[in-house]
């Protein structure tokens, strides 16, 4: 008998201290920062949305909760569904996937760190082709700093053989970026896993329990496209640079959970437009109606 798996749900952790933001972060949520015209809790978003996921759950912690409604509301005007949930303390990203079992309902999950900006050509296909996943898939990417993040061990076929949080000796230069594709297990796996040295329940260790058993799948991404952890002072300032430099050199649009939504047809060019009027005078609405206009040209 075949099993067909519901469609799969998102998750947007967006908690957390930002301690390395401090005094930014003191009064507002890392997520709300800017990453220049956009409230940083929107490139998630719309990387979820141009992956095809219209049901998103968003995490925050629960003093900031109010502000994340404010902004984003119920979801419906991007013809997607927010619901909300808030996480007392920020006890580890794994801790996400057992807070989203209820509004899971046994659908795969795609969870995905609220201060982290994706962006390449055919990344949103990348993306849906891993949205059916029989185990879980991660990605692997490339940096300088691999021991900042989880990082991959390979054996010599590059077949991943571990992966480790935050190494001092990192394995190789792979770190796994802030986005992850689960089966429906994966609340189950979470709630296996204790708490890690430094008090948090990783999600490496979610990785680690479908790596044992064989249900893990690596997929390396390209070096051109563009992963970036906006956490700390330099890397905010180089995000909103990036999304600045590309946006206005190229004209292209990263980020907007509405052009996502339009493109994945959760939305119709009449909403999209409805959607950029109100935004006229920041020049964000303009940019909304020249990427529709381009698309009807293409
Ligand atoms: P981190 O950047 O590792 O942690 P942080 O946001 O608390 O920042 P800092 O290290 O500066 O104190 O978290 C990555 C993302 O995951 C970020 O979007 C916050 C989110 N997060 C939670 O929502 N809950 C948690 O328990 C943790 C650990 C992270």
């Amino acid at each position: 008998m075949t099993h067909r798996a519901k469609p799969m749900k998102g998750i947007v952790l967006a908690g957390g201290t930002g301690t390395r933001l401090h005094p930014l972060t003191l009064g507002v949520s890392k997520q709300l920062m800017p990453i220049y015209n956009k409230p940083m809790i929107y490139y998630p978003i719309a990387t979820l949305v141009s992956s095809g996921i219209q049901e998103i759950l968003l995490i925050t912690t629960p003093q900031d909760a109010s502000l994340f409604k404010t902004l984003l509301r119920d979801g419906s005007a991007w013809g997607i569904r927010f619901t909300y949930l808030t996480q007392s303390k920020p006890e580890g990203i794994a801790q996400a996937l057992v807070l989203a079992e209820a509004f899971l309902d046994g659908a795969p999950a795609a969870l995905i760190l609220g201060d982290n900006l994706f962006h390449g050509k055919g990344l949103s296909d990348l993306l849906r082709q891993q949205t059916n996943p029989s185990g879980a898939t991660i990605f692997g990417y490339a940096v300088n700093d691999p021991e900042r993040y989880g990082v991959i061990a390979f054996d010599a076929q590059m077949n991943p053989v571990d992966l480790i949080e935050k190494p001092s000796n990192p394995p190789s230069t792979y770190a796994v970026p802030g986005i992850y594709f689960y089966n429906h297990e994966a609340p189950a796996r979470a709630k296996a896993v204790t708490k890690s040295g430094r008090g948090e329940y990783e999600i490496t260790e979610v990785n680690k329990s479908y790596l044992k058993d064989g249900a893990l799948s690596v997929v390396l991404l390209d070096p051109g496209f563009t992963w970036l952890d906006t956490g700390t002072f330099a890397a905010l300032s180089e995000a909103s640079q990036f999304v600045e430099v590309l946006e206005n050199r190229q004209g292209q649009l990263i980020g907007a959970p509405e052009w996502a939504a339009f493109q994945a047809g959760f939305i119709d060019a009449d909403q999209l437009s409805a959607l950029a009027t109100p935004l006229m005078r920041s020049g964000y609405g303009q940019q909304l109606l020249k990427a529709l206009n381009s698309y009807g040209a293409r």
